[in-house]
């Protein structure tokens, strides 16, 4: 009798503590495969339109990675580049477009922020997107992962379904609970990945598990639910191949000299639940088009919208638990707060109209 009651006892506690533990800040997403169920992802996540950088209207962002996790975002992108040193020294450097342009600074700076919010939020799964702008071996990329810590906490797939040998999307996606459980909590995708390394099988090829529509939209009525990279695949064929779909959902807008910067003023519109051109009517739209809703969506100001609305209806999320709140409002000089920390910008103000329209080329080609 008295065995049976602690046992019930028990078993009740343990069930109140599941069912209070919140995976990706809802206790529903717990026991959902990482790959069924959609992720925030914030487009260019390390490059700010904040103090930081003066508002340098190549930011994608207003708030760096740390507030972006905090509010919900789970999935962060940037671009990594080779940045010599006036020393001639070789390091690798977030860099939009080109270091000349906006230097976010070092990969490992931005890596180790990234962990110590992983360190303090233990139930959560994290992705990264790394656009390998200068060809990366796995090797370079992977010591910047050990040496920021943060590789401790990274997923590789089990073996039998590991892609890297076969070149195909791995099929099954463990739960968010068991990824949690095994403090493998990060996870990983570089584009692209032409020489991966043994030593770090967590840096995972991003065309080989993800594919993605156009990104490159000025118009409200552009955005597209159809596969663009990796090229030829259609909607049954990216579907077939297990890849997970990744939705970009941003607008830039053409300035002088052909030089593109994200759609600042319409991101209210563009990051909605509702309404032409919206967030929340694209992700219905391709939930539509493939059966099921997006894997990832990526957004420019994430907190416009806010662009979680969207993904908490896809995720059928009604009150999610444990986020931190942070201002809808489009941010400019006059309304932000006077400092913030974060990123060292190199050479602003100073790039020749050359560099930046050199800059803004490759921006677009690797955004
Ligand atoms: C994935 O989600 C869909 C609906 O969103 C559901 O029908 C399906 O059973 C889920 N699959 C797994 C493996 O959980
Ligand atoms: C940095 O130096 C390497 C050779 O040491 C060179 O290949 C590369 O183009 C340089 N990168 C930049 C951005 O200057
Ligand atoms: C492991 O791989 C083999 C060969 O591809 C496959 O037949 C088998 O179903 C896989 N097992 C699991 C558990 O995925
Ligand atoms: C958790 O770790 C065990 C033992 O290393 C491994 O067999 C299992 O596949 C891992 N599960 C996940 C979800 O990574
Ligand atoms: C942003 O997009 C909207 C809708 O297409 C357009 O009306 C507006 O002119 C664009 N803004 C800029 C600065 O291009
Ligand atoms: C991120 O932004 C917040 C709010 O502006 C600030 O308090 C924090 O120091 C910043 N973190 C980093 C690593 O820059």
């Amino acid at each position: 009798m008295f065995i049976r009651s602690i046992l019930q006892a028990s078993a009740l506690l343990y069930t109140t503590v599941t069912a209070q533990t919140a995976c990706n800040n809802s206790p529903s997403l717990c026991s959902k495969p990482y790959n069924n169920i959609t992720h925030l992802g914030t487009h260019n996540a390390a490059f700010l339109r904040d103090a930081s950088t003066s508002f340098n209207t190549a930011g994608n962002q207003f708030y760096n990675a740390t507030v972006q996790l905090s509010a919900g975002v789970r999935l962060l992108t940037a671009q990594v580049h080779q940045f010599n040193t006036s020393s001639g020294q070789s390091e690798w450097h977030l860099c939009h477009g080109d270091c000349k342009f906006l230097d976010a600074g070092p990969l490992e700076t931005w890596l180790s922020e990234i962990k110590s919010w992983l360190d303090a939020n233990t139930n959560d799964v994290v992705t990264l997107l790394l656009v390998n702008s200068d060809r990366a071996s796995g090797s370079t990329i992977g010591t910047q992962f050990s040496a920021s810590g943060i590789d401790k906490y990274a997923y590789t797939p089990s073996s039998n379904s590991s892609s890297q040998q076969t070149g195909a999307a791995q099929q099954t996606w463990p739960t968010l609970e068991s990824m949690i459980s095994n403090n493998t909590r990060l996870v990983t995708f570089v584009a692209s990945l032409s020489t991966p390394s043994p030593q770090h099988p967590y840096l995972l090829d991003e065309f080989t598990h993800v594919f993605e529509n156009d990104f490159e939209n000025e118009s409200p009525t552009d955005y597209t639910c159809t596969p663009h990279r990796p090229s030829g695949l259609n909607t049954e064929t990216a579907l077939e191949s297990n890849r997970m779909f990744l939705m970009n959902h941003f607008l830039y807008s053409t300035q002088t000299f052909g030089i593109q910067t994200p759609n600042v003023t319409y991101t209210t519109v563009t990051n909605a639940a509702s309404g032409e051109g919206s967030l929340g009517e694209s992700v219905l739209e391709c939930s539509s088009v493939y059966g099921k809703a997006p894997t990832f969506v990526l957004v420019d100001f994430f907190n416009v919208g806010p662009a979680v609305q969207s993904v908490d209806r896809a995720n059928g999320v009604q009150s999610a638990v444990g986020r931190k709140e942070v201002s809808a409002d489009i941010v400019d000089e006059r309304t932000a707060p006077k400092s913030s920390g974060g990123a060292v910008v190199r050479g602003r103000g100073k790039a020749s109209v050359v560099a930046l329209v050199g800059a803004v080329v490759v921006a677009v080609v690797w955004a």
